[in-house]
């Protein structure tokens, strides 16, 4: 068990790297699988999670292997995966388990598997229900981890319709549709994010979106497409950048750079909001790398004030509420987030430990099975000293190692290691701006 100290500091400075996208990263790496021939991986995140992934595909006989800074995934096409001859351990990685069943099961292949504790509670019924419908034969334990998996060679194409936005279920549908020869067809109510609908496109597949005015999105994918094995070069993950974008808002006179972070626009619901409530952050330097857009993000010390984040704009910041509230604790009036119900359901009961952990420092918290509502107070009491349990989730653990650099004596947080599965090189990056901590 790590415990780490984040203790008060001063004005943050400088330019800064956040590591390789997390979403991208899993989806090179299993995409590289299906394709024929070498895919090549830039600035691949080598953080636990990505690196379950990369071992749960080597398990499954895909050669993989890293040659200077890059990584090297030889593509043998699909449905070349074989039966592992161990469970795979997917340890704390919600994307990784998801998408990897969704591969599996377009397999003539049976793979179990396994995740720690936070992910053993997880739902896994809302990928396990298409997979079913699409012809896979599952064992589960009370659709939780650990699971069997015992692929078709051919699966039925299917026609899926859910009233959850998630781009885990979302990739895992269309990872299983691979395999089918007709057309996979998914409905989703809001549009999350779309990082494998580029990639297979990128590498040849024939998919298709439509987003209506309401928001909803449909997706049409042929089967069996020709994938062919490409160069990714993965932007850094604006969820990563989110915790010391946050804590340059909230330390007087800061002014930093994170450079070269993803802006797609199904990812940058936090930016969004932040600037609504007045926060002074720029995207500069815009470029477009693979397929999607990046940029230089500079932000300044800012005067916040209180808004209402709407359902809609749930899905394209779903990882940055945990950060979001610390953020919505110092803005001037209330702040409201609504249809966030799904944040029960992430590495932790992300409502509930905010919630109770934010109680703790004297804060104006409440909320509802689906919203919180946050009070905010510059002049809360800076000088209790508070002990938070991270519960095995990264977010949970940044987001309140950021609300101690502003804490007179600091926070610390238990469990601390769990920042490993997402961002390896958190404290450093930190320190490099002058935050401090006591480890
Ligand atoms: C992810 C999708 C999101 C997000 C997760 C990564 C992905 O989950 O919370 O951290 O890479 O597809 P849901 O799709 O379940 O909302």
């Amino acid at each position: 068990m790590v415990s780490i100290i984040s203790i008060k500091s001063k004005k943050l400075s400088g330019e800064i790297f956040v590591p390789g996208d997390k979403s991208i990263s899993h989806r090179a790496l299993i995409l590289g699988s299906c394709g024929i021939g070498e895919t090549s991986i830039e600035n691949l995140l080598e953080s636990e999670d990505v690196l379950a992934t990369m071992n749960a595909l080597k398990s499954l006989g895909v050669n993989i292997k890293r040659r200077n800074s890059f990584w090297y995934v030889q593509g043998n096409g699909l449905g070349s995966l074989k039966s592992p001859n161990k469970v795979l351990y997917l340890g704390n990685s919600g994307t990784g388990v998801r998408l990897l069943m969704g591969l599996v099961s377009g397999c003539d292949i049976t793979a179990s598997f396994n995740g720690d504790e936070s992910l053993n509670k997880r739902p896994m019924k809302r990928i396990l229900t298409p997979l079913e419908q699409s012809g896979t034969q599952i064992i589960s334990n009370e659709d939780k981890l650990p699971i069997t998996i015992n692929g078709s060679k051919i699966p039925i194409p299917i026609k899926y319709e859910t009233s959850l936005s998630s781009a885990q279920v979302k990739s895992c549908v269309l990872l299983n549709g691979l395999t089918s020869t007709g057309n996979t067809i998914y409905l989703e109510p809001i549009k999350s994010r779309d990082h494998t609908e580029r990639m297979l496109n990128y590498m040849g597949a024939k998919i298709f979106c439509k987003t209506h005015k309401n928001g909803s999105n449909k997706i049409e994918l042929k089967g069996l497409p020709n994938l062919q094995g490409k160069h990714f070069n993965v932007p850094n993950d604006p969820s990563s950048a989110a915790f010391p974008l946050a804590a340059a808002l909230l330390i007087p006179n800061s002014e930093i750079t994170i450079k070269n972070v993803c802006i797609n626009e199904l990812r940058i619901g936090f930016y969004d909001s932040i600037k609504e409530m007045g926060g002074n952050v720029k995207f500069i330097n815009k470029q477009n790398i693979c397929g999607d857009t990046t940029a230089d993000i500079k932000v300044k010390y800012s005067k916040l004030k209180g808004i209402s984040v709407s359902p809609k704009r749930v899905p394209t910041m779903i990882d940055e509420f945990p950060i979001f509230c610390i953020v919505s604790c110092f803005a001037d009036g209330k702040t409201t987030m609504n249809g966030i119900q799904d944040l029960r359901n992430k590495e932790s009961d992300r409502i509930k430990e905010m919630v109770n952990n934010l109680k703790k420092f004297g804060f104006n918290i409440s909320s509802s099975l689906d919203s919180i509502t946050i009070i905010g107070n510059k002049n809360i009491d800076l000088s209790k000293e508070i002990i938070i349990d991270s519960k095995f989730d990264h977010r949970i653990a940044m987001s309140f190692l950021c609300l101690g650099f502003l804490m007179n004596k600091g926070v610390k947080v238990v469990n601390a290691e769990t920042i490993n599965t997402s961002f390896p090189n958190f404290y450093k990056t930190m320190e490099t701006l002058g935050a401090k901590f006591k480890k």
